[in-house]
């Protein structure tokens, strides 16, 4: 009994892991263990040597059980101070920094300029990118041998082989969105829609892709006069000072008569200045609604009248803050946006004033 003792207790001692305490368990004091082969020969001794042998198993037993356990629960305490060794963390440490990123000047002028208008009444109201050709020109009076449809340099999608239907078009400008507006809540009307568009053409003032307002208003007596007036105090609150501006006599289907606008800069050292030399850049298109563009919008046109006009943001935003390469607008450049970019926090107001 003492060799068993000195077997085991030496082998608990030794284990290397749960699996062979488990492994040792099965084979001291399991069912068909050593202990228990021993106490069936118990059956064959005297009752007196059963006297002396049974109670010194069983110690055996109790003994080679618990050295068992703790050995478990030693070999458990020494894996989780592993663990901790290896998984602990110092959350005392400081935070890894990270540069705060900058508002693009072409959300910032968005805002600007839907704070300017938002203060002269109008809602701001919008209109899906990829467009039906009825939206973005029939129903703005622009047939489909009209040239001004070749001109926009459009991008169609594509149709399924088969399918004949005219393709969706990438919208050529916001328009779209007056007939919408009509649509949706008739006249009056006062609203303004800032969007994305598209058009094949790319140089230092035009990309594929730029940014319009649209601004539409319809009411009973709404003329001509209305639509400088509006315009020019936009220009005004914009650029915190009267700018010269020069209304051409210009030509949209959609409206009747209609003007282009351009506004006073000058191009030097690479920059653009806005109110100063003799250069002018088109920033707006704009007119009287034309009684057709009402119709397909379920307007009476004997009724109602008004005026629309549709802003460039982006040049808006290089003569507002002097950035001569519309492209850059549009390169990611890291060191550009830190250049150009706007603090988060300085959102655009009126009675804050626009510029800082
Ligand atoms: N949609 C015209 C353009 O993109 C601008 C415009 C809008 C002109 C509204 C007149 C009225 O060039």
């Amino acid at each position: 009994m003492d060799d068993l003792r000195d077997k085991y207790i030496g082998l608990i001692a030794n284990a290397a892991d749960e699996t062979a305490i488990e492994d040792l368990r099965v084979q001291a004091v399991g069912k068909k263990g050593e202990i228990a082969l021993k106490m069936r020969e118990l059956g064959k001794m005297t009752p007196e040597e059963r006297q002396v042998m049974g109670p010194k198993l069983n110690a055996l037993k109790d003994e080679i059980n618990s050295a068992l356990s703790a050995k478990k629960s030693a070999l458990a305490d020494a894996a989780l101070d592993e663990r901790l060794k290896t998984e602990w963390l110092d959350v005392t440490l400081p935070g890894r920094g990270r540069r705060q990123g900058s508002i693009h000047p072409i959300s910032q002028v968005t805002e600007e300029v839907t704070a300017i208008f938002a203060d002269m009444g109008f809602a701001v109201a919008e209109g899906p990118q990829i467009e039906t050709d009825w939206y973005n020109f029939d129903a703005l009076n622009i047939p489909g041998h009209h040239p001004a449809r070749a001109e926009m340099d459009t991008f169609y999608t594509h149709r399924a082989e088969g399918d004949n239907r005219p393709p969706h078009v990438l919208r050529t400008h916001t328009s779209p969105v007056q007939i919408r507006s009509m649509e949706k809540q008739g006249a009056p009307i006062r609203i303004i829609c800032p969007g994305r568009v598209y058009r094949a053409d790319y140089d230092q003032t035009h990309t594929p892709m730029f940014h319009q307002i649209e601004g539409l208003a319809l009411d009973k007596d709404l003329s001509m006069a209305n639509l400088k007036w509006v315009l020019e105090e936009f220009f005004t609150a914009f650029f915190g000072t009267e700018v010269k501006t020069r209304f051409r006599s210009s030509h949209f289907p959609f409206v009747e008569p209609g003007a282009e606008v351009d506004i006073q800069c000058k191009w030097e050292n690479g920059s653009v200045k806005v109110g100063e030399g003799d250069d002018w850049l088109e920033v707006l298109g704009s007119g009287m609604v034309h009684p057709k563009v009402l119709e397909a919008g379920g307007i009476d046109p004997n009724e109602w009248q008004g005026f629309a006009f549709g802003i460039g943001i982006d040049r808006l935003a290089m003569l507002k803050y002097g950035i001569p390469d519309l492209r850059a607008f549009f390169d990611s450049d890291l060191r550009w946006l830190r250049h150009y970019g706007f603090a988060s926090l300085d959102q655009p107001t009126l009675h804050g004033g626009l510029t800082r």
